[in-house]
């Protein structure tokens, strides 16, 4: 991934509303060739309605979209694009390969790329077989098929794991994480975190219509906090906030959370004890995603404001 190469998409200011629902509310994004990008988000966040957008399904109330340096729903971005929004619709009485067979036909696809699909899909053996025998992993693997019958450089993909049982899930994960690997650039949409994180190179998170932080899944990782226990608890906090900062230190449950590098574990250590603050436990760990997810969709309103 090359830091000049131009953005597949770019999103700014998106807003799109519904009577008096703001769905999206001043989204921007940017998803650069050969990521696998994560929009997550709760249900309701504005997920499906940002990608309906993207894929030129809806208009946006306002705000500038480029798809492939193009409009979307352009006939040149969309024959570079393949999605699945929601759940794919096919025919129950035909067989896979006759749904994409229909589809091929309708994009001018060759026929050996409908089998090219099939494989990557891992469908091959039930190719056959009426798409109403399939199971819901199956039926979602036949949308994937289908999106990527056109060799798309862009993937779309909104939710695709939703509704899969745990076996359904890895398959599909998997799949996408292939994918990626082969040059493809991927965006999808998951209410699930440890989804994201373990698909995703970058993640952006999505609540209440706004883009509330974007992330480095890698460097989300690495970032590491010390967990401390220590009464009097407010004493610790007040003492440690005096000395690190507001946005250093935050409460979680019954522990203080520090984001500070852990060769600082001494030096905090010291601090609370030179206060008289008896400290029980004081351990570095690494700050999960869900963390970070849970902090901005779940905090007060205002605080949420003054995140990223
Ligand atoms: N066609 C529509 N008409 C009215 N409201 C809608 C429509 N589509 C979505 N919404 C509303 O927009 C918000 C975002 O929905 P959606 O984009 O489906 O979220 P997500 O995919 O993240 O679950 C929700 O409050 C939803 O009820
Ligand atoms: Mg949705």
């Amino acid at each position: 991934m090359s830091e000049t190469a131009a953005p597949l998409v770019e999103v700014t200011g998106l807003t799109k509303r519904y009577g008096d629902t703001l769905a999206v509310d001043g989204v921007d994004l940017t998803v650069l060739p050969g990521e696998v990008y994560g929009f997550l988000g709760p249900n309701g966040a504005g997920k499906t309605t940002a990608l309906r957008i993207l894929t030129g399904l809806i208009a946006p109330t306002s705000g500038t979209v480029r798809v492939l340096g193009g409009a979307p729903g352009q006939a040149q971005v969309l024959a570079r694009t393949g999605s699945m929004i929601e759940s794919p619709a096919f025919y129950p009485y035909l067989s896979g390969l006759d749904n994409l067979r229909l589809l091929a036909e309708y994009a001018e696809v060759p026929r050996a790329r409908i089998h090219e699909v099939l494989a990557l899909v891992d469908l091959t053996d039930r190719a056959r077989d009426r798409f109403s025998t399939y199971s819901l992993g199956m039926k979602q693997r036949l949308g994937v098929a289908a999106a990527l019958l056109k060799d798309p450089e862009l993937v779309i993909l909104d939710e695709p794991t939703n509704g899969l049982d745990p076996a359904g899930m890895r398959d599909m994960r998997r799949l996408i994480r292939e994918l990626g690997a082969d040059g493809r650039t991927v965006l999808l949409s998951s209410h699930l975190l440890g989804e994201v994180q373990q698909i995703c190179d970058r993640v952006g998170i999505i609540s209440q219509g706004k883009m509330v932080a974007e992330h480095n899944v890698e460097e989300l990782r690495g970032q590491q906090e010390l967990v401390i226990r220590a009464v009097p608890r407010e004493s610790a906090r007040s003492v440690l906030t005096e000395a690190l900062g507001a946005d250093t230190v935050h409460l979680y449950d019954d522990t203080l959370r520090v984001k500070v590098a852990p060769d600082r574990a001494a030096e905090v250590n010291r601090v609370l004890v030179e206060a008289g603050i008896a400290v029980s436990e004081l351990r570095s760990t690494e700050r999960a995603l869900e963390d970070v997810f849970f902090e901005l969709t779940t905090t007060h309103p205002e605080e949420k404001a003054d995140v990223g």
